[in-house]
């Protein structure tokens, strides 16, 4: 029997079995994770490597050091999950992998060595969107989350607001310029905090006044669309006057202004949407997710519509393998089995414009 009978065999078998674990691996940019969840939801191990060490002399992300890092790490971290979740290699029923988006070179360690591992145990290959595993994980943290919810995604990467359904997701709205993370990136460059920027302007701005400076309130073309490049530009620029004028930057309410301006509209798009929609519960996903002033906002708003609100735990909003194991239940679910021919896609689409 060919890989691909062997693979369709055994995953029709798993269809029907409880206690099903899948070993994930997750190399899409700077972490190299992988992580081994049974039935969707139980996390047996969550093993990640940073890269952060070896990127942040150069202040942000350099694509061949992140590949080499995820060639020299994939087999420890691998070795490690399994440990950690008291399996032997042969315990695994499925391998799960992000297959896009992402650095082409990062993926395509991940997606080499989840196929080679795939292939030797003759067991089923499953490929994930990196973005259905960061919305997956809030099944990890959340046991009776089930769909249908409305969900803002907002990474390094994408800003979306997904209306998240049993049998698929479609777009509400997307950023028409940068996403959230980036922006947050930019903006702690120029204020000349370390990478990875997000997390430290976010810790500058809570000692900060977010009404010192005010930002440009940009409004997107499309109803439910986000636009923060027109902050950005409108946050660089005052920091350059500042700077031109010789003055010590007030870096804490800086940073406390531009956050207010991206959480403000991140929040203004998705309780907008609500309210048209009649949605009763919001899902929070992304490594944005882990912003204190979003979480706190997306929290107390949704209080006050007296809709359910939930977001990942914070070891889960960054990238992680755990998150891509728990999303590939669902390409088990609907037999959806990747092969040896299964390349890493940086570009890897994930929905089309369906107005909700
Ligand atoms: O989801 P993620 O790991 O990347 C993509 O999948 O694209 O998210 C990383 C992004 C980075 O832009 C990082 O700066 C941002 O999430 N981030 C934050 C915070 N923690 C991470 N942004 C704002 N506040 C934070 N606390
Ligand atoms: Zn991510």
């Amino acid at each position: 029997m060919s890989y691909r009978e062997t693979a369709q065999e055994k995953l029709k078998v798993l269809q029907k079995k409880t206690g099903v674990c899948i070993l994930a691996i997750e190399s899409s940019c700077d972490e190299t994770a992988a992580a081994v969840v049974k039935d969707q939801r139980a996390v047996l191990s969550n093993a990640v490597y940073s890269q952060i060490p070896l990127h942040q002399p150069y202040g942000g992300v350099v694509p061949e050091i992140a590949s080499r890092a995820h060639i020299e790490k994939l087999d420890l971290v691998v070795s490690q999950a399994l440990q950690d979740a008291g399996l032997g290699v042969d315990e695994i029923d499925a391998i799960a992998v992000t297959a896009g988006p992402g650095l082409v070179g990062a993926l395509l360690t991940g997606v080499s060595y989840a196929k080679a591992l795939a292939f030797g145990l003759q067991k089923p290959l499953l490929a994930v969107h990196h973005i259905k595993g960061h919305i997956c994980a809030n099944y990890l943290c959340h046991a009776d989350l089930k769909p249908p919810f409305l969900c803002l995604v907002a990474s390094g990467g994408h800003s979306h607001l997904l209306r998240v359904e049993e049998n698929g997701v479609s777009l509400v709205g997307c950023t028409q310029d940068d996403a959230a993370g980036e922006a947050f990136d930019k903006a702690a460059r120029v204020l000349g905090l370390p990478y990875p920027g997000g997390p430290q302007l976010d810790k500058a701005a809570q000692k900060g006044d977010a009404s010192r400076f005010k930002l440009p309130h940009v409004k997107a073309d499309k109803q439910y669309d986000f636009s923060f490049s027109g902050i950005k530009t409108a946050f660089i620029n005052l920091v350059h006057s500042i700077n031109q004028r010789g003055e010590e930057l007030p870096v804490e309410d800086l940073a406390a202004s531009f956050r207010e301006a991206v959480v403000k509209q991140l929040c203004d798009k998705t309780f907008q949407a609500m309210k048209d929609f009649h949605w009763d519960t919001l899902v929070l996903a992304g490594g944005v997710a882990a912003n204190s002033l979003l979480r706190q906002r997306l929290s107390e708003g949704c209080q006050a519509l007296q809709a359910q609100f939930y977001m990942p735990g914070l070891e889960y909003c960054g990238d992680n393998a755990a998150m891509i194991a728990s999303a590939a239940f669902d390409e088990l679910k609907h037999f959806s089995l990747a092969d040896m021919s299964l390349n890493a896609n940086p570009s890897m689409p994930f929905l089309n414009r369906n107005e909700a």
